[in-house]
């Protein structure tokens, strides 16, 4: 055998491994869109299969298509954070990589409003890595305070804070504030409150200069956010550019 001989082999055989891979992919994802609810899923995006358990992209942007979350059929983005819900998506622009999604722990929060159970996560931290809030977004903040802390907060008509059905006895209750703007370094410490735990969370920028009181329908509203390129598309460039 000749050395001219092995070199084709090395240049065939990552040929022959990427076409084996697009195969796998293929069979059951086909790239396809797939409908959930009212939207098409399409790359990046992808349904959980739950019967073959494969993957057909990036983790970052699995969904299970559910209506056990809102009430309505929608595809669900996963939490990054263990044993919390993720996002239900309402709508996508895959033009402007954005979309619209509900934080599903905060309304479950509210839905077993006297059983103890408080907001845990500012949802910033239950994005996976491919997904930013969009600056476009106000806040709202949650504050579970003690009774004490609480009564002395709410006294306050400057904060504008509402009361909530969340609470636990008389050990804490939650307040909520609304019209915080985005910052872009996450540090939302200018708004603690003595004798609180603040949990923050997005909400449409058309809320500005609502009123606290209707936390349930800000909440429901949902907010934006936008996404990155995922890793997958730039590996696969890669390798085209390296050939
Ligand atoms: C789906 O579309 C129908 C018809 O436009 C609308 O009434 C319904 O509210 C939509 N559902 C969701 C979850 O957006
Ligand atoms: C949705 O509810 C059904 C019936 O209660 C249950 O079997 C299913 O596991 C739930 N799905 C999720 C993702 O919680
Ligand atoms: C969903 O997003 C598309 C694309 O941006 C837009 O045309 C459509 O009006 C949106 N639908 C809803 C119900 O917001
Ligand atoms: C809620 O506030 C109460 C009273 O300060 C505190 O004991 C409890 O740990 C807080 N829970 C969370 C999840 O922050
Ligand atoms: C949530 O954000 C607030 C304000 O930035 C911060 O004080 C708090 O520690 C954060 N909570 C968690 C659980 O990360
Ligand atoms: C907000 O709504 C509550 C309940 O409807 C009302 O009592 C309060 O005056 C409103 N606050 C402002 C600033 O409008």
């Amino acid at each position: 055998m000749s050395a001219s001989c092995w070199s084709f082999r090395a240049l065939w055989l990552p040929l022959v491994l990427m076409s084996a891979a697009a195969d796998e992919q293929g069979e059951g994802c086909s790239g396809s869109a797939k409908r959930c609810g009212n939207l098409t899923m399409s790359d990046p995006f992808w349904l959980a299969d739950e019967g073959t358990g494969r993957s057909c992209g990036s983790p970052d942007f699995v969904a299970v298509c559910d209506s056990n979350f809102t009430g309505f059929t929608s595809p669900v983005l996963r939490s990054a954070m263990p044993f919390s819900d993720g996002f239900a998506i309402l709508n996508i622009s895959y033009e402007d990589r954005s979309l619209h999604v509900i934080d599903v722990g905060k309304v479950h929060v509210l839905q077993v409003a006297n059983s103890c159970h408080v907001p845990i996560w500012n949802s910033s931290v239950k994005l996976r890595p491919s997904f930013r809030i969009d600056p476009a977004n106000v806040n709202l903040i949650f504050y579970n305070c003690t009774e004490v802390a609480a009564a002395a907060a709410v006294a306050r008509s400057d904060l504008g804070l509402a009361r909530t059905m969340v609470r636990c006895g008389n050990e804490w209750e939650v307040l909520v504030r609304v019209g915080v703007p985005y910052d872009v370094t996450g540090n939302y410490g200018g708004y603690a409150l003595e004798g609180c735990h603040a949990v923050v969370m997005p909400i449409m920028g058309s809320s500005t200069g609502a009123n606290a009181s209707d936390y349930e329908r800000l909440i429901g509203d949902g907010f934006l956010l936008t996404w990155l390129e995922p890793p997958h598309r730039a590996r696969k460039f890669t390798r085209q550019i390296t050939f």
